[in-house]
């Protein structure tokens, strides 16, 4: 069977050898054209006069256009049309496109860009928190707050309680392939578009209204992305509506793509919080109540930014489960950049909100830190009702085996939790009936040794007195499907050809993540055939209508199950047909090694489809999945917005300089819960990635803007993301062996995201090194650069 096993990603020998096409690879017919934007380069204002003479006039120049010259709609917002692709007269942040220059060369299109004079009658701009509250500067009317109990009175009531805020950094996506489109006039109205997007849907529903045409006129095709992070969910309609526009005004092709400086400037980023927490907890360490206050910076366009604040909350639990919460969520509206979906979608920074919360109470309680936290998990699955019964036994070790035998941490002698009147429920009310961790966080103490290696670093730290090290644990538990309901759909397109080869597509995009080798492996598995008899082909919304973006980790929990409906559909026919003619029953039909097996008759699949085409029968068809079981009310907070949840945890030792504050990961070991793997080797490529990109965002990536909104930090010269050298020095990377308790894609659980919350060990170890060098907590802010390290340093030494 195709499915399980470890294949190599479909493109990687492309990748490696610099053959893989990205859009800027697609060769251009001739005179096809280059475009880029003029930029406002003031925060807030009003255009007074625009004097575009000399872009006209520049070398290689063919066309200048401004919002007066769009044709229909001047939008290019995913959500509530308040993103003009040109400014309608007023400019809302630096960078943000004015006008739009059409040129022979890609060079000659960005230098005349420059050239344009335009006066702004400019006003004060909203740059931070402060601002934004003082003005009343948000998105919806007030704050949103889901709340389960009365947190307040139970943190009133609390023995112990901790209270703090701290910063959390937003993220630029350094996707390695910036955004690009290329649009192709055809015949009549007729436009197709290359785009670099997760959203090929969104990206010709967005083309057809700039051009005034119907979906049916627009073609949008996206072979792969060279990473998207979710920068490419939204952020690419302002490129490929450009392209089109152009390409409908020239005749000609017209092709666009941002420069890394510009595609930093001009694109949003990973939203950036302010959190400020209180909670109490017993004598015992038993959180009784939490609550949480979000300020999260949206920038100056809605986006994506409701369903990213909403998942923020959505996670402000973690791991833990909360008696009493209360989360208040304000979206404010700044700017900035218009801050966009990156992997995790709001997730990883309400996780922040509760791991510093823990981090906090064990420092306070004197508690080691994991056991605090396994004081407080939600109840492992076996306690509560299995609501689906799994088809096969479930591979899971048995939860009743006494976890503290194993010769990890020692679960003291706290007495048991009695469960909060409302059970096992997260604070939006759902119940958690998967919960892993505990047999995971037993399991992984012990591979990671975590016991015997803080007991060396607790004896290192009070023998040496410049480098300290730190270790640190944390969990993750990550909510699988949009939120948005209606978006948890997925379909998919299969053709059988009469010599048996295969044509494989689907609605998910490929940006690195190995969804079409997933899925191609699940098709190959339908029909009992080798993976190479199986075309992946390119996404195109002519071949699969209406799909969501490839979003949410659900791409190959989403397309998997569609291409298997419509694999299946096939196969049920070729079975009829050729029972028929062996008058044999269907359902011994085997499909297996490359052969189809009717009674004693065994045929090769290309004979047996040459036979099943001769015989009339149709080797096309689609399929279709919707996800079960979810509901959501995102206002009142309330229903069961996850199909399930997957797991991760993790744990990170650092060694840090304490009178330079650089640092660097000695050691990571990972256990990550991808349920049964569609591709074990895929996946822990994904954990390693995520987990690398998390620590990023929590420790080197620091996004600066100035006084007047400038972003400062545009480059890779001043933006430091990982390099290969920052991965851990040592990387123990495993994967769970459970199915998932859901009836998903041969019981796989979907992992782009949820390892990127792994990260969030590495900030928590820092914080334990530079708690060793006094006696308060360092309460550092993120990201701890190695600035920010170096001031948490001399605030536990009792300085400012
Ligand atoms: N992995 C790579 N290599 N490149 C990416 O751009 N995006 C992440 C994750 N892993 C990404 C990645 C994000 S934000 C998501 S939502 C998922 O992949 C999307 O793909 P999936 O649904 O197929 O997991
Ligand atoms: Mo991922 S942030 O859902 O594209």
């Amino acid at each position: 069977m195709s499915v399980t096993k470890s294949l190599p990603h479909d493109a990687a020998p492309l990748h490696v050898s610099g053959t893989a096409r990205y859009v800027d690879d697609i060769p251009t017919p001739k005179g096809s054209l280059h475009l880029a934007f003029g930029l406002s380069p003031i925060a807030k204002g009003k255009i007074t006069t625009m004097d575009l003479s000399a872009v006209k006039a520049a070398d290689g120049v063919v066309m200048v256009m401004t919002a007066d010259d769009l044709p229909f709609t001047n939008d290019v917002s995913p959500s509530i049309h308040d993103e003009p692709l040109l400014s309608d007269g007023t400019v809302h942040y630096i960078g943000q496109p004015v006008f739009l220059v059409i040129a022979t060369s890609h060079l000659a299109a960005r230098k005349a860009a420059r050239l344009g004079k335009i006066d702004y009658a400019e006003e004060t701009p909203i740059l931070t928190i402060e601002e934004a509250l003082a003005a009343d500067s948000r998105f919806e009317d007030g704050p949103r707050i889901y709340a389960k109990g009365d947190a307040d009175a139970a943190i009133a009531r609390a023995a112990h309680v901790i209270e703090g805020s701290f910063e959390l950094g937003g993220q630029e996506h350094f996707y390695l392939e910036g955004q690009a489109a290329l649009a192709v006039p055809n015949e009549g109205v007729d436009m197709l578009v290359h785009s670099s997007t997760q959203h090929p849907t969104e990206i010709q529903h967005k083309v057809a209204d700039a051009l005034g045409v119907p979906m049916h006129a627009v073609r949008v095709e996206t072979r792969r992305m060279g990473g998207g992070f979710g920068g490419k969910e939204s952020q690419g309609n302002a490129l490929a509506v450009a392209c089109a526009i152009a390409a409908r005004a020239t005749g000609k092709a017209c092709k666009m793509r941002y420069d890394r400086d510009d595609d930093m400037i001009i694109t949003g980023k990973r939203h950036a919080f302010r959190i400020y927490y209180r909670a109490g907890f017993d004598e015992h360490g038993h959180v009784q109540g939490a609550s949480f206050l979000h300020h999260a910076i949206c920038g100056w366009a809605q986006d994506l930014s409701l369903p990213v604040a909403d998942r923020a909350m959505l996670h402000s639990d973690n791991a833990y489960l909360l008696p009493n919460a209360r989360i208040e969520s304000h979206r404010l509206k700044t700017n900035t950049q218009s801050a966009t979906a990156y992997r995790g979608f709001g997730g990883p920074q309400g996780m922040v909100g509760i791991e510093r919360v823990m981090d906090h109470a064990a420092f306070e309680l004197g508690l080691d830190p994991v056991e605090l936290r396994r004081r407080n998990y939600y109840e492992p699955a076996h306690a509560v009702v299995e609501t689906t019964p799994a088809e096969k036994p479930l591979g899971h070790p048995d939860p009743h085996e006494d976890l503290t035998s194993r010769g990890a941490v020692e679960v003291g002698d706290a007495p048991v939790r009695p469960l909060p009147a409302g059970g096992n429920t997260t604070p939006y009310g759902m119940e958690v009936s998967d919960f892993e961790l505990h047999g995971m966080t037993e399991a992984l103490l012990k591979s990671s040794d975590y016991v015997t290696r803080k007991a060396a670093i607790e004896k290192w730290n009070a023998e040496n007195r410049v480098i300290k090290k730190g270790i640190a644990f944390s969990p993750v538990k990550f909510g699988i499907s949009f939120t948005l309901t209606h978006l948890n759909q997925a379909g998919a397109l299969v053709h059988v050809y009469q010599d048996g080869s295969v044509h494989l597509n689907h609605g998910g995009t490929e940006m690195g993540q190995g969804l079409f080798q997933k899925v191609a492996q699940v098709a190959a598995s339908r029909f009992g055939i080798p993976q190479e008899m199986v075309k992946i082909t390119a996404t195109d919304t002519a071949k699969v209508p209406n799909t969501s973006a490839t979003a949410a980790s659900s791409g190959s929990d989403l397309n998997g199950m569609a291409v298997k409906a419509a694999c299946d559909t096939i196969r049920d026919r070729m079975a009829d047909y050729l029972a028929e003619r062996h008058q044999a029953d269907p359902v011994s039909v085997i499909f297996s090694n490359g052969h189809v097996e009717v009674g004693e008759a065994r045929y090769s699949f290309a004979e047996a489809a040459a036979l099943v085409y001769q015989g009339r029968v149709s080797l096309s068809a689609t399929g279709f999945y919707k996800t079960p079981k979810i509901e959501w009310d995102r206002i009142k907070g309330r229903g069961r917005p996850f199909f399930y949840f997957a797991y991760g945890a993790s744990v990170t030792e650092v060694a840090v300089d304490t009178l330079t504050g650089e640092n660097r990961i000695l050691r990571t070991d990972i256990l990550h819960d991808a349920g049964a793997s569609l591709n074990p080797a895929l996946d822990i490529g994904q954990v390693e990635g995520g987990y690398v990109q998390g620590a990023g965002w929590l420790t080197t990536e620091e996004l600066v803007w100035d006084g007047k909104g400038d972003l400062r930090t545009h480059a890779p010269s001043t933006y430091k993301i990982p390099a290969c050298s920052d991965r851990p020095d040592v990387f123990n990377v495993a994967l769970w062996s459970g199915e998932n308790r859901e009836d998903t894609i041969y019981r796989s659980k979907a992992v782009g995201e949820p390892p990127f919350m792994l990260g969030i060990s590495a900030w928590l170890a820092l914080s334990h090194a530079v708690s060793a060098c006094g006696d308060s907590y360092p309460a550092l802010d993120a990201p701890a650069t190695a600035e920010e390290v170096w001031r948490g340093v001399h605030r536990v030494k009792g300085g400012t």
